[in-house]
C-alpha cells in the first residue's frame, strides 16, 4: 500500500529522485560523526518551526498581552511548559549546532572550491540564527527581554553611517514600544522563516550538487574523488 502511494506520487511528481537524491546519496570514505552537525541544525530548525507554529496560536503580540498570554500558554495550556521548553532550548542548541557546523566546515577544509557557494549561504544562514534568536528574546515582553533588547539595538544604533537607520527599521520608531514588539513577531515568524527555508533549500541544492566533501586526511585520493564527480 504504502509502496504503491509512493509510487504513483513519483510517477507524477518525481518526487522519488528528490528524495534519492538527499538520502541514498553515496557519500566519501572516513566520514565520521563530525558531519552530521549541519543534518543535527536541520533538525533543531524542523523542531523550531513545529513549537513555533504551536506558540503562535496563543501568543498575542501587545505590550498589554504578551507577557499574559505567554504565562497562559506555559501554565493552562496542555504540554505548553514542554513546547515553550522545547522551543527555548531548541533555540540554543541550534546556535551551539551551526557554529559547530560552520567550525567543522572550515577545519576540514570544506570550504574550498567548489563548495565556496555553500559557505557563502551558509554564512547568510548563521546571520539568520543569530537573527532568529535575537528578535525571538524580545517577545515574552518581561524586564529582561524589553532591556536587553534595547541594549541590542542601541548596539545597531552605534554603526557608523546606517546606525541611526538601522535602529529606527529595527524598533520601528525611536523608543522600543508597541510597533517594535509587532515589528520583531513579523521578524521572527515571516521574513526571517522565509529567508531561512530559501537559503536551506540552496544549502541542500549546493551540498547535493557537489556531494560530501572528502576529508583532509584522504586529500592525496581527492583529485580522483572530485574528478569521478565531474564526470557524472
Ligand atoms: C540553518 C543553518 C544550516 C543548516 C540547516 C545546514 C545544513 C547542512 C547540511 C544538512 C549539510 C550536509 C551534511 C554536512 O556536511 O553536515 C551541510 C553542509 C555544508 N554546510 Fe551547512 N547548514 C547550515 C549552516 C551552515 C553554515 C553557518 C555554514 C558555514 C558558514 C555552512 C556551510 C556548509 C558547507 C561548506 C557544507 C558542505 C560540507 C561538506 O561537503 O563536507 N552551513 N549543511
Amino acid at each position: 500500500m504504502g509502496t504503491s502511494v509512493a509510487q504513483w506520487l513519483d510517477e507524477r511528481t518525481g518526487a522519488g529522485t528528490v528524495w534519492q537524491a538527499l538520502f541514498k546519496r553515496k557519500i566519501p570514505r572516513g566520514v565520521n560523526f563530525l558531519y552530521t552537525f549541519g543534518a543535527a541544525t536541520m533538525f533543531i530548525f524542523m523542531l523550531q518551526a513545529v513549537t513555533g507554529i504551536i506558540l503562535a496560536m496563543y501568543y498575542s503580540a501587545t505590550p498589554e498581552t504578551a507577557y499574559d498570554s505567554i504565562m497562559f500558554f506555559t501554565t493552562q495550556v496542555g504540554y505548553g511548559s514542554i513546547v515553550r521548553g522545547l522551543h527555548h532550548w531548541g533555540a540554543s542548541s541550534m546556535v551551539v549546532l551551526v557554529a559547530l557546523h560552520a567550525l567543522v566546515v572550515f577545519a576540514l577544509g570544506a570550504y574550498k572550491y567548489p563548495r565556496e557557494l555553500t559557505w557563502v549561504v551558509g554564512i547568510l544562514l548563521l546571520g539568520i540564527v543569530v537573527g532568529f534568536s535575537f528578535t525571538g528574546y524580545l517577545l515574552p515582553w518581561d524586564e529582561k527581554a524589553y532591556w536587553a533588547t534595547t541594549v541590542g539595538t542601541n548596539m545597531a544604533g552605534t554603526v557608523p553611517f546606517a546606525g541611526n537607520f538601522l535602529l529606527l527599521v529595527l524598533r520601528g520608531g525611536s523608543e522600543l514600544g508597541a510597533v517594535s514588539l509587532t515589528r520583531f513577531y513579523a521578524y521572527h515568524t515571516v521574513l526571517l522563516p522565509s529567508l531561512a527555508l530559501m537559503l536551506i533549500v540552496v544549502h541542500l541544492y549546493l551540498v547535493v550538487k557537489h556531494g560530501v566533501s572528502v576529508p583532509p586526511w584522504l586529500w592525496e585520493r581527492k583529485p580522483k574523488l572530485e574528478a569521478k564527480r565531474v564526470e557524472a
